[in-house]
């Protein structure tokens, strides 16, 4: 979490009353990258031999207005950072950047530092004076008090570097961090570990950022920085070496992003544009893998095909959003391919010592390729020497740069915090890798896998059929902004679509939801059932399910019984679900694996309905950020 920006340019002038082009190009990669938090934001530019910082609590709007009310010098330098809080409360003095050396040293970081506490104590006992409560302060004294030893020693333009190597060295946990000095005027250094930086190259000016977002409007020229790296960056030079000071090379890439993605293109929020995208997003995950005849070719997908016709196991990582595409994976892998499936939440997996080996693939399921969590759960695998596939959206992330292979689902930028189409792509990926397996192993039913092949390339029209619902659904959700808990009950692959319709409804309506499998109803949670009490229910298809689907009509049975409010998803011409339910929602007919692609999108569209009715930030829901860098 936590978005990074720097920029080693020209100052220009600020004689037009317009900030410098440092600010412009600072404050532009922070609006870019404020989906990766939004605590606070903060800058530091480098002019007139000092440091001049400005950082504010709260949104990017508010430092954007503090800019323009105590505007910078001309700067040839900047940084800049927006927050998600970890270590201390969302305020102005935490707010990065923070200075030591005399205020001659700005640092911002992104991470956690897990030994702050006794390098804090260690620092503050030889003098520093500790402004922020937080762990990223104790990164900017221990460099300065690097720093001030090593100038002692020598003189040279690389003693910055040379400190921000020692500084490293004794941190444990992850980071990236950017340090100007008030002694290196147009110099920025930078390191990372475990916690992304990238490099961009101008003509006579250089930029960093956490991803290319940063600074995707100024050059499309980028390296990667690899793990244990240290850049020292200026206008037209790029020095990468290692935490030893070797020099290395970085990896050059081209930034192929869609300009489109950063405008909502007409909608009230990224999340609606997100929603309505899904139709193509599905269909380019598709592309080019399905033939006429339902025959699924995955490309080189890094695992072979010998791999996967010998593994015995599968297990699933990921988190969130993530983790429910990964649980409708597991009914359509084992019904399909007869292999085991586990899903583990990433942050679970390598503390229960799981039994993973040559003979397991690992599938890591994850949108931004980053999140710390499913990173090191790639890593524990690897290391158990089972091979690991991502399912991933972000081309060149870090979780399939470590992968041995990778699926990529082309959902296109997700900008919205709330997954929407990285999640049904997900779901569209783990369903083109059963089919592979079971086409390649010759397992499960001929006639229903090469059914269900077929039904999947149709199924971007029906998600649109279901899009085209979506003003009787804005009118439930008006009429529920007073909820304060919505339960979502599902069987089968309804059970993880119950759990992220409650996820949607959690983070951006901030209604207490949750998601369950209906059958747990009767062994406790109908204790929470009375009068008015909405169950948002995904009912099994009739023809598809007939035994669940008896099975959910006494559920929603007893939930009428005690007075519930029942409100059902149903396929067209479901009329016993009309029969009892209180409101019913349609989506058209398909195979029931296949229906999460339709039930998850009335879900999507309602929580958002209902946080724009509670006039709340569709986009940017309080405390979340959307690329989750620390574990
Ligand atoms: C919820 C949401 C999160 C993510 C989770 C994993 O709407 O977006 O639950 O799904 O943080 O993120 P990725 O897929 O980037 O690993």
């Amino acid at each position: 979490m936590c978005g990074i920006v720097g920029y080693a340019g020209t100052a220009g002038s600020v004689e037009t009353g317009l900030p410098s082009r440092a600010v412009r190009v600072v404050l532009e990669g922070l609006r870019r990258l404020e989906y990766r938090g939004y605590d606070s934001a903060g800058l530091a530019v480098l002019a007139g031999k000092r440091v001049h910082v400005r950082k504010k609590a709260g949104r990017l709007a508010n430092l954007s207005a503090l800019v323009e009310t105590e505007p910078l010098p001309a700067a040839a330098v900047g940084i800049g950072h927006t927050r998600w809080a970890t270590h201390g409360a969302p305020t102005d003095a935490n707010a990065h950047p923070h200075l030591a050396d005399d205020d001659r040293l700005a640092v911002i970081h992104n991470g956690i530092i897990e030994n702050y506490a006794p390098l804090r104590n260690r620092l503050a006992m030889g003098g520093h004076e500790f402004l922020s409560e937080t762990d990223s302060e104790v990164a900017a004294a221990l460099l300065a008090d690097n720093y001030r030893s090593l100038v002692g020693n020598r003189t040279g333009g690389d003693t910055l570097a040379a400190a921000m190597r020692r500084t490293c060295a004794e941190l444990e946990g992850s980071f990236t961090i950017l340090a100007v000095h008030a002694d290196h005027p147009g110099l920025i250094v930078a390191a990372r570990r475990d916690s992304p930086l990238v490099v961009g190259l101008g003509d006579g000016e250089n930029f960093l950022g956490s991803d290319v977002s940063g600074f995707v409007d100024f050059t499309r020229r980028a390296v990667e920085l690899g793990q244990d790296q240290v850049v020292s960056l200026t206008a037209d030079d790029v020095t990468i070496t290692d935490f030893r000071g070797v020099p290395v090379a970085g990896r050059d890439f081209a930034v192929d992003w869609e300009a489109a993605a950063a405008t909502k293109d007409g909608h009230a929020s990224f999340m609606a544009k997100e929603i309505h995208e899904q139709p193509e997003a599905v269909r380019r995950t598709l592309g080019g893998r399905l033939g006429a005849d339902g025959a699924v070719s995955l490309g080189d997908l890094g695992v072979t095909d010998e791999v996967l016709a010998g593994i015995r196991k599968i297990v699933i990582v990921a988190c969130g959003t993530a983790s429910y595409a990964g649980q409708i994976a597991k009914y359509a892998i084992e019904r399909w391919c007869r292999i085991p499936v586990e899903v583990d939440l990433a942050h679970e997996f390598r503390y229960r010592s799981p039994l993973v080996d040559g003979r397991t693939l690992v599938v890591a399921i994850s949108q931004s390729g980053e999140t710390m969590d499913t990173l090191m759960a790639v890593r524990y695998a690897r290391e158990q020497g089972a091979p690991v596939l991502a399912i991933c959206n972000t081309v060149g992330a870090t979780i399939p740069r470590e992968s041995d292979g990778v699926l990529y689902t082309h959902a296109g930028p997700e900008v919205a915090v709330a997954s929407t189409k990285a999640f049904l792509t997900q779901v569209t990926a783990g369903l083109l890798l059963a089919l592979h397996l079971a086409q390649l192993r010759g397992t499960g039913d001929p006639t229903e896998i090469s059914a269900a092949a077929r039904e999947l390339a149709g199924m971007p029209a029906k998600i649109q059929t279901v899009l085209a619902g979506e003003a009787r659904i804005e009118a439930l959700a008006a009429s529920m902004t007073d909820a304060t808990a919505v339960l979502f009950i599902g069987r089968h692959v309804g059970h993880p679509v119950a759990m992220e319709g409650a996820l949607k409804l959690k983070e951006l309506a901030y209604i207490h939801a949750e998601g369950f499998a209906s059958g747990e109803l009767k062994h406790g949670p109908i204790a929470l059932i009375e009068a008015g009490q909405a169950v948002i229910v995904i009912v099994p298809s009739l023809t598809g399910s007939p035994v669940l689907h008896a099975k959910m009509m006494s559920t929603i049975q007893e939930i009428k019984a005690r007075g519930g409010r029942v409100i059902a998803l149903a396929d067209e011409g479901d009329a016993a679900t009309g029969g009892w339910a209180d409101t019913v929602l349609t989506i058209p007919a398909s195979a029931p694996l296949l229906a999460p692609l339709l039930t998850a999108v009335p879900l999507q569209l309602f929580a958002a309905a209902l946080a724009g009715a509670k006039g709340l930030d569709i986009d940017q829901p309080r405390n979340l950020a959307k690329s989750v860098t620390v574990e």
